[in-house]
């Protein structure tokens, strides 16, 4: 694929010309056939300046998510986001996944959509996912060997992947509301949905759902979430590119989940424990059970949520959490 290399070529040298003659001889083409790519980039919604003598200068990525792009920043990945689909539309990016499983897809396999026109969210939620203003995208995991109760933990390791992802790239004061929202201020940026397939109680394979709400204006939030949703541009005050947050949340994910097959949940729970808004709070959890209040004080070793009501402990596997008791 020349285009990718000559992509590559024009982002290791940001803001940089490189003349036709060295594209030519490093990707040893022709002069004609540089133009011709050049040509097809821009087709692609890529912009070039050019100058007699000095070469090419790439000035602006499109905003649409693109395979050269992804691949580019996907490089130093070594199984997460290697095999991608890219979607326009898509009722859900997870479903896309699960046909892709079924069918043998590798570990690490990634799908994305520009547009989803049922994002499904968690305890049956609808998920909002407008075109061209997010990141809507599931990643396709096969632990080896392991039993379906671990499942809340891959949720928990990719909410710390993608709140340092968030954090590095938009600068942005993110934290994790347990389990697994990502939160600025009291507002949620980012979910999470991990969707496992098991047999005889192990993991065949689990589908990690992410979507990021990145470039979304006020105008493009609907009314009624006003009140409890954000965006990384409007909490950074700018456009995000969002190739280039893919790519550090999947580098953090691989790295994670490297850390976990090979030394299990502790390191990844203090990672979470230390970007939680949770912790050392006074919380209300809505658990299938009832309501329970009281001060969370930690993760346990499978990654549930442990509450101190007076000093008696209690240890919750799933619900919703509200900060403020
Ligand atoms: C939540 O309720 O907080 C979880 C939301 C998860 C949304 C993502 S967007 C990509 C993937 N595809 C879906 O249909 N859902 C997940």
């Amino acid at each position: 694929m020349e285009a990718n290399r000559l992509i590559d070529m024009l982002l290791e040298h940001p803001g940089q010309y490189i003349s036709g003659e060295e594209i030519s001889r490093r990707l040893s083409i022709s002069r004609t056939a540089v133009w011709k790519q050049i040509a097809k980039l821009r087709e692609e919604g890529y912009e070039f300046e050019s100058a007699p003598r000095r070469g090419y200068r790439l000035t602006r990525q499109p905003d649409k998510l693109s395979q050269v792009s992804l691949l580019h920043a996907l490089q130093g990945n070594r199984m997460f986001g290697k095999k991608l689909k890219l979607l326009e539309s898509t009722p859900s990016t997870q479903e896309e996944v699960r046909k892709l499983a079924e069918e043998g897809a590798p570990h690490g396999t990634l799908v994305l959509a520009e547009e989803q026109t049922a994002g499904r969210g968690r305890q049956g939620r609808r998920w909002y996912s407008p075109p061209g203003k997010g990141v809507w995208m599931s990643l396709l995991l096969r632990p080896e060997r392991q039993p379906l109760s671990i499942a809340p933990q891959l949720t928990l390791l990719a909410a710390v992947a993608v709140c340092r992802a968030v954090r590095k790239v938009a600068g942005v004061d993110a934290g994790i509301k347990w389990p697994n929202d990502i939160m600025v201020d009291g507002r949620k940026l980012c979910g999470i949905i991990v969707e496992s397939v098991a047999e005889d109680e192990l993991i065949r394979y689990a589908v990690a759902g992410i979507g990021i709400d990145v470039n979304l204006e006020a105008k493009d939030i609907p009314e009624e979430l006003k009140s409890i949703a954000t965006s990384l541009s409007l909490e950074s005050g700018r456009r995000i590119d969002r190739m280039a947050l893919i790519g550090v949340v999947l580098k953090e994910m691989e790295q994670l989940y490297e850390l976990y097959t090979q030394e299990g949940f502790g390191p990844v729970g203090h990672l979470w424990e230390a970007l939680s808004v949770t912790l050392g709070r006074e919380v209300s959890v809505h658990t299938p059970n009832g309501v329970l209040k009281g001060m969370a004080t930690g993760l346990d070793a499978s990654g549930a949520l442990i509450l101190d009501q007076n000093g008696k402990h209690f240890t919750i596997f799933s619900g919703e959490v509200q900060l403020g008791g």
